[in-house]
């Protein structure tokens, strides 16, 4: 079972005791103290306190800043707390690869039994090739670890997946994570990956490094104890993608119909090399939003026949035989809700649209655009698309049989009462939540 790990990141001792407490009734399987932020740390007084005080087993690191930490001071004052800490019956202790085989001689190779040693590597810049982990963990157990940690940064999302190689292929314990948004795929997946454990932070202003999910986003959303080798991974790939609620939705989904499934959100650069990459049958299905439901329409080998002829996709499935599949069902959502909007409860089983002849302009050319004004036209309605490029507006009013409309034109655009105007722009969403194409006037 992959462990969750609260890091501990308090200023005292006290508050660190007191997240400690607050780590096991979130759920967390053990805390990382971490001394480098203790301010006027002194070992033998303070070590007692924080273990005596924490009820869950204890990872004790003191990371220096040439590592990404907080400790400035010399390597013989750390290895002297970490060796007190030892002492004491802590059950973990981490110390940098750069400076193992000096630590090792500090102790004399002696360790007690109990205490597990992980040697531990970050790269805060970047993830480096296949090849380079795998020799990065050849050298980290050759200095005598227990556990392998190797923690990087995702520039790309696509950068995981050598991560995820090289842990599955991994003969010892390994801790194997990629910082960023990017890389929160890494947190999530520990367990699919055998990971030994993965960090889950009490809050936002607790975090030790950058995407780590809180201990509840772990267990509550992702279901993180059910994750396993055969979970199939399934998620919205999307960029922005964090003000997304979907992950919330579609794990509650997997989780009430008993599928073996967890959903993410995917921040993604790049739809091709994202499907490319993460090609295994496990990848087994993906939402897709902004920008990337039109580039979907090229990634896929078959496409429903609605989505080409909307010229966008918003769900891709692999199928056993490894072929990617698009659908669009966004334009049944959204054409629903006006439904509804408009008509009333109940419309939606009336043999007749309350959409039918009336005149709906859709602000908007792109995906999200294309899908409302198919699924308009499809209801018999009469359709506009006015759009900030105009080109675009003018081929998909031609696709569908509608008219285009210039966005500035738009003000002043008032053939009749009653227009359904729909927002199909980026403009609006978040963070700019109140952003408009046209004036909120009108
Ligand atoms: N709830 C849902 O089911 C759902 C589904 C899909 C999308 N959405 C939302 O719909 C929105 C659009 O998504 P999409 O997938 O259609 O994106 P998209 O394919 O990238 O299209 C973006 C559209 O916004 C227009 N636009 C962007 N910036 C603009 C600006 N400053 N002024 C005026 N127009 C601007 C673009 O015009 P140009 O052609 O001139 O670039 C284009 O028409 C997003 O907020 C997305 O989250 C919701």
């Amino acid at each position: 079972m992959t462990l969750i790990c609260v890091p501990l990141v308090a200023r005292t001792v006290e508050e660190m005791v007191a997240d400690a407490v607050a780590a096991a009734a979130a759920g967390g399987d053990l805390v990382e103290i971490r001394l480098d932020f203790i301010e006027g740390f002194r070992p033998r007084e303070h070590l007692p306190l924080l273990l005596r005080g924490c009820p869950l087993p204890a990872l004790v690191t003191y990371r220096p800043n040439w590592e990404g930490g907080q400790y400035e001071g010399d390597d013989t004052t750390r290895f002297e707390a970490l060796h007190i800490a030892m002492e004491l019956g802590v059950d973990y202790v981490d110390v940098e690869l750069k400076v193992a085989d000096k630590f090792m001689n500090f102790i004399s190779g002696n360790k007690p039994e109990k205490c597990k040693l992980i040697v531990s590597s970050h790269n805060y810049e970047y993830t480096p090739s296949c090849e380079e982990l795998a020799n990065l963990v050849a050298s980290i157990q050759a200095v005598g670890a227990d556990i392998v940690k190797i923690a990087t940064t995702a520039k790309d999302i696509v950068d995981v997946s050598r991560m995820f190689q090289v842990m599955v292929h991994c003969q010892v314990p390994m801790i194997g994570l990629v910082m960023s948004e990017k890389g929160l795929m890494s947190r999530v997946l520990a367990p699919k990956f055998g990971g030994y454990l993965t960090f889950g932070i009490l809050n936002a202003a607790k975090t030790s490094a950058s995407g780590q999910p809180t201990v509840e986003e772990l267990l509550e959303i992702y279901n993180i104890r059910r994750i396993g080798p055969d979970t199939k991974v399934l998620g919205l790939i999307a960029n922005p993608v964090k003000q997304s609620k979907s992950p919330i939705l579609h794990n509650k989904c997997l989780q009430s119909v008993g599928y073996n499934a967890v959903y993410l959100p995917l921040l993604g650069d790049n739809l091709a090399s994202f499907l490319e990459t993460y090609s295994s049958p496990d990848f087994s299905g993906f939402s897709c939003s902004l920008p990337f439901k039109v580039d979907a329409v090229q990634c896929c080998d078959e496409h429903d026949p609605v989505a080409k002829s909307i010229g966008a996709i918003n769900t891709i499935i692999r199928r056993p035989d490894g072929k990617l599949v698009g659908y669009n069902t966004d334009y049944i959502g959204a054409i629903s809700a006006i439904e509804d909007g408009i008509g009333g409860p109940g419309s939606k089983d009336a043999a007749i649209s309350p959409l039918a002849g009336r005149l709906i302009v859709v602000v908007g050319a792109g995906g999200a655009g294309k899908a409302i004004a198919y699924g308009a036209k499809e209801k018999g309605a009469r359709v506009v698309v006015a759009n900030r490029t105009y080109e675009k507006a003018v081929s998909l009013a031609n696709a569908i049989g509608g008219q285009a409309l210039r966005l500035a034109d738009l003000e002043t655009f008032r053939p009749e009462e009653g227009m359904i105007l729909a927002n199909a722009t980026s403009l609006g969403m978040y963070p700019n939540i109140d952003g408009t194409p046209i004036p909120k006037i009108i």
